[in-house]
C-alpha cells in the first residue's frame, strides 16, 4: 500500500492538488468554466445570386452562400440553439468603389440577407458589421483620400450605413473599422432613427494582425488591399492602449465589447472583462480557424479536441461568448454529448 516517498510527503504536506482530479466525477464537480451553445456566434459569408454554396479554399468547411442558402443555414443554426449570426458580404467587384458607396444602398447584399434571415428565422440574432472593406475598391475599412483613411467622413458614412442595417432588421451593429468616435456617432444615428433597442457590439480592440488572411480571401479583399491597416488597427504590441481604446467605446455607449483576433489576445479579453464588466466576446478569426483545420487535416493535432479547448480557453479568459467559424460543428458536438 505504502507508495509515498518520504521526500514528496515532506514537500507537499497535506496539500495534494490531484485529489480533485482523481475521477471523472470530481473533475466535473470542480470544473470552473463550461462551453455551451449559448456562447456561440456564427460568422457567415454571403454572395449574390441564388442556390449557390461555394467553399472557401483557405477555410475548409466554411462556405460562401447566397441569401436563400444563408436562410437555410440560419434555420439550422437556430435549430441547434446558436443565439446569433454575424454576416459578411462578398459583393460584386463592379459595385466596389473608392468610398464604399454600396454600403449606403438600402437594399445591398448585407441588408437583403438580414431582412431574409430575420423574416424566416426571427429568433436568431443578426449582427452586422459596418466597416467599409467589403464595399471599397481598395479593401480598406474606411474612405481613402490620397494616402489617408479619413476618420470623420468615414464615421459619418458608417453611422448612416448602420441605420440602413438596423432598418433591414439587424439586432446588433458591430463596427469593426476602428475609426475614432464611431460608437457615439452610431448610437446617435440609431437613436435618431428610432432604433433605441438596436445594440452596439464594438470591435473595441481590433489588432493589426496577420491572422485575417483567409477572411480577405472569403470576401475578395485580399488582392485589393494596398498597404496595411496600421494607421487604424491597434499594434499587436500594445495592451494598455487597447484598454484605453475600449474605454472610449464604453463611454460612447457600447453595449458589448469584442477582442479580435482571439487566442493570441486572451490577456486583452481578461483585461477588458476586469476593467468594464461588459459582455465581452472574442473573435476566433479566419487564420486561427485555418491553422487548426490545416494541422488537423495533416493528422498533427486532434482537430475536434483543439477546437473545444481553444473555445473553453476564451471562457476561462473572461469571455461571455465567441465568434467562431466552428459554431455549427461545436453546437452539433454539444448536442450529441
Ligand atoms: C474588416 C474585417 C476583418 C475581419 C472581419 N472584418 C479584418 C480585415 O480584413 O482586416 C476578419 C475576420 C476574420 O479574419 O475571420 N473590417
Amino acid at each position: 500500500m505504502e507508495n509515498k516517498t518520504h521526500l514528496v510527503d515532506e514537500i507537499t504536506g497535506h496539500r495534494r492538488m490531484r485529489r480533485n482530479r482523481k475521477a471523472d466525477w470530481t473533475r466535473r464537480l470542480v470544473q470552473e468554466n463550461r462551453l455551451t451553445v449559448d456562447d456561440l456566434i456564427w460568422p457567415i459569408f454571403v454572395i449574390p445570386g441564388t442556390g449557390i454554396v461555394e467553399p472557401i479554399p483557405a477555410m475548409p468547411g466554411v462556405n460562401r452562400m447566397t441569401v436563400d442558402m444563408a436562410v437555410e443555414a440560419a434555420k439550422e443554426a437556430a435549430d441547434l440553439g446558436i443565439p446569433a449570426l454575424a454576416t459578411f458580404p462578398n459583393i460584386e467587384m463592379e459595385l466596389r468603389d473608392e468610398t464604399g458607396s454600396n454600403s449606403l444602398e438600402k437594399n445591398n447584399l448585407i441588408n437583403l440577407a438580414t431582412a431574409a434571415i430575420k423574416k424566416a428565422v426571427p429568433n436568431i440574432g443578426v449582427i452586422t458589421d459596418v466597416a467599409l472593406d467589403p464595399f471599397t475598391s481598395h479593401g480598406h475599412d474606411g474612405i481613402l483620400r490620397g494616402n489617408e483613411i479619413v476618420n470623420d467622413e468615414t464615421v459619418e458614412q458608417v453611422a448612416r450605413a448602420a441605420v440602413y442595417q438596423a432598418d433591414a432588421g439587424a439586432d446588433i451593429i458591430a463596427p469593426s473599422e476602428m475609426m475614432d468616435g464611431r460608437i457615439g456617432a452610431i448610437r446617435q444615428a440609431l437613436d435618431a432613427a428610432g432604433h433605441q433597442s438596436v445594440g452596439i457590439m464594438s470591435y473595441a480592440t481590433k489588432f493589426s494582425s496577420a491572422f485575417y488572411g483567409p477572411y480577405r480571401e472569403a470576401i475578395s479583399t485580399g488582392g485589393l488591399l494596398k498597404g496595411d491597416k496600421k494607421t487604424y488597427y491597434i499594434d499587436p504590441a500594445n495592451g494598455t492602449e487597447a484598454v484605453r481604446d475600449a474605454t472610449l467605446d464604453v463611454e460612447e455607449g457600447a453595449d458589448m465589447l469584442m477582442v479580435k483576433p482571439g487566442l493570441p489576445y486572451l490577456d486583452i479579453c481578461w483585461r477588458l472583462k476586469e476593467a468594464f464588466g461588459l459582455p465581452t466576446f472574442a473573435y476566433q478569426v479566419s487564420g486561427e480557424y485555418a491553422m487548426i483545420k490545416a494541422a488537423a487535416a495533416n493528422g498533427w493535432i486532434d482537430g475536434e479536441k483543439v477546437m473545444l479547448e481553444t473555445l473553453l480557453a476564451f471562457k476561462r479568459a473572461g469571455c461571455d461568448g465567441i465568434l467562431t467559424y466552428f459554431a455549427v460543428d461545436v453546437a452539433r458536438h454539444l448536442a450529441k454529448k
